[in-house]
């Protein structure tokens, strides 16, 4: 049996979720949450980092992030879900750690200059946007946190965790685990044209859509250029349905699929067909848990609250101790 670890993350709610994020990433956390003791949270400050000219966006797709959590199966009577901005100390460790941080460390993170690249409509040269991956940092170490699922592009930031976790030990006391960063074995799902899942793309399936709107966004998804007509073969690895079907199709479907491609012995439809169905099994279970929990909104805000203020419990003694590390009294809480 490997050792429950303390695991730690966060999304932030910039929209509504979709299929790319169930099978990159939250599939992994339904897996955490039955195997270690998990703290996930809405990273509303973090949103706010790109958003702050448009607060209202983060507001409302906090409350959505968490319908889209619960419709999939991430359960609060297994792991701790709050939100990030009702945890001040998350805040206050982000200041205490802002001493020790030379701001080199912080403008080689790779995803600084790349973000405020692509971001080019937002003005991101902010006092915030370059302190984001050390917030990041005192969210898990303000839990003492030993393991983040995050995918590849988050490596840097965990890497800067571990860093920080390392001078802060060094210079005042063994305090922090350095965490580790866990790799989901992520599913590689693509968009319907092909490109990444992404909003920014208008390539997705958002798990909270009606199924008759999924249907007719894979009826009319691009496949293989080559198959003009039905009796056109086609290859498979040219097809975006493929990739689709790669993640959901069994083996025997996969090789019926194969043949009749390349034989032109199936239309694109019923190729779609099959896909349809997978897709269908899959989340009109979880479109019915979510229309349940978004007739009872203030339950589900009353679960975050919930939360939050374990959160709060768990969080107060490891400031406390950080600040006394740095010759503060003990906070208030
Ligand atoms: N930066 C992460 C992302 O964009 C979100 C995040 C914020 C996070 N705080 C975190 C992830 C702490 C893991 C741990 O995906
Ligand atoms: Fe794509 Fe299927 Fe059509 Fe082949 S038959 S091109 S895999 S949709």
């Amino acid at each position: 049996m490997t050792k429950r670890l303390r695991v730690v993350s966060g999304m932030r709610p910039t929209g509504r979720l979709h299929l790319g994020h169930l099978k990159g990433v939250l599939e992994n956390w339904l897996r955490l949450q039955d195997e270690h003791e998990c703290f996930f949270f809405i990273a509303d400050w973090h949103a706010l980092t790109t958003e702050y000219a448009d607060p209202a966006i983060v507001r409302e797709a906090t409350l959505e992030v968490a319908l889209d959590w619960l419709a999939v199966g991430v359960d609060p009577a297994r792991a701790l879900i709050f939100v990030q901005s009702e945890v001040p100390a998350h805040a206050e460790l982000h200041l205490l750690l802002s001493f020790i941080t030379p701001l080199s460390w912080l403008e080689r993170v790779p995803s600084y200059k790349d973000q405020i690249r692509e971001l080019k409509g937002k003005d991101l040269g902010t006092y915030g946007f370059l302190g984001y991956p050390l917030l990041q940092t005192a969210d898990v170490l303000i839990y003492k946190g030993e393991a983040v699922p995050v995918g590849e592009d988050q490596l840097p930031h965990i890497e800067l965790a571990r860093e920080i976790a390392r001078r802060f030990n060094h210079l005042y006391g063994r305090t922090f685990p350095e965490p580790q960063a866990l790799l989901a074995k992520a599913t590689k799902l693509p968009g319907l044209d092909g490109r990444k899942m992404s909003k920014s793309f208008k390539n997705t399936i958002p798990l909270a859509e009606e199924w008759e709107t999924t249907e007719r966004k894979v009826r009319t998804m691009p496949t293989d250029p080559a198959r003009v007509r039905r009796s056109d073969p086609g290859t498979p690895e040219k097809c975006p349905v493929w990739r689709f079907h790669e993640v959901y199709a069994t083996e025997e479907e996969k090789a019926e699929i194969q043949k009749g491609c390349t034989t032109a012995g199936i239309g694109c439809l019923d190729c779609k067909r099959i896909l349809l169905r997978h897709l269908e099994e899959e989340l009109v279970p979880i479109r019915t848990r979510r229309a349940h929990w978004e007739q009872r909104p203030d339950e589900v805000r009353e679960m975050l609250h919930e939360g939050s203020r374990r959160a709060r419990e768990i969080a107060a003694p490891v400031l406390d101790e950080a600040r006394a590390r740095m010759g503060l009294a003990k906070g208030e809480a």
